[in-house]
């Protein structure tokens, strides 16, 4: 088993990310909007860290399990859930297998924020495809690939306009940038391309149905004004089509 470095770092990515309620992440609407209706689904939440997804999809009427690699966040997300019940179980499991979880017995899985921190891809979306019911849905967000490398940073010109730079999209792999205030400057993250989300994504029999990529306008929580100019986050939703390859 893998060991998630988020261990390390539970407590600074909630002071700094973990906005609660996450409704007022910049980003989440558009999430919320792609998931759309929750009451009565059965949904896991893939990746769950200290539990702010979880939470809120259990308060819009779903059953929801979340999932963690990392014991700190998910001792945090069992904590609130003691002082303030929400419904949610949360389960310590690897998501590239999700050995403990039956087949087919979700109706939905929401991963926000995470598929770029989980080493392997193909294992993880057929994990996916395996939990969820026949059509059952899967929604994650994830930095857009096209304007988070390794090298990636924004530059402004003698003029005011914010240009941003990206260089070795074609480098696929884990990268870390000391450059980076982030979790991709303290942990690191896992870079594909565009192609390779997809392709591996229909290959686990899971077919891309829609995207979205947010727009952000200057308000309190926007950290760069660049985002208005390009997505800083890729956004979908798809749909279990097809039977998932074993393993
Ligand atoms: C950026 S945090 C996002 C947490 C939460 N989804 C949110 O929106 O606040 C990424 C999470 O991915 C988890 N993670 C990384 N690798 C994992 C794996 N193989 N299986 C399950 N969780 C993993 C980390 O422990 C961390 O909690």
């Amino acid at each position: 088993v893998s060991v998630s470095t988020y261990d390390d770092i539970a407590e600074w990515y909630r002071e700094n990310y973990g906005v609660e309620p996450v409704s007022e992440d910049p980003f989440f609407p558009a999430v919320q909007a792609l998931v759309g209706d929750l009451a009565g689904q059965r949904v896991c939440d893939l990746a769950c860290g200290e539990g702010r997804v979880s939470r809120h999809l259990a308060a819009h009427g779903a059953r929801v399990v979340g999932v963690d690699l990392s014991g700190s966040p998910l001792a945090m997300a069992a904590e609130r859930e003691r002082s303030e019940p929400r419904g949610v179980a949360y389960l310590r499991g690897d998501a590239q297998g999700l050995a403990a979880v039956r087949d087919a017995v979700f109706d939905g899985v929401v991963c926000n924020m995470s598929l770029m921190d989980i080493a392997e891809l193909t294992p993880t979306v057929r994990a996916v495809a395996r939990v969820l019911r026949p059509a059952g849905w899967f929604v994650f967000s994830i930095l857009h690939p096209c304007y988070h490398t390794r090298p990636s940073g924004q530059i402004t010109t003698a003029d005011g306009t914010t240009f941003r730079t990206v260089s070795e999209y074609f480098t696929e792999g884990f990268w870390r940038s000391d450059e980076r205030p982030g979790p991709p400057g303290r942990v690191g993250a896992y870079h594909r391309t565009l192609a390779t989300y997809v392709n591996t994504l229909t290959d686990a029999g899971l077919t891309v149905e829609r995207l979205s990529e947010p727009r952000l306008t200057s308000g309190p929580r926007v950290r760069l004004a660049v985002w208005s100019e390009v997505p800083a986050v890729l956004i979908a939703r798809c749909r279990r089509t097809g039977v998932p390859p074993a393993g």
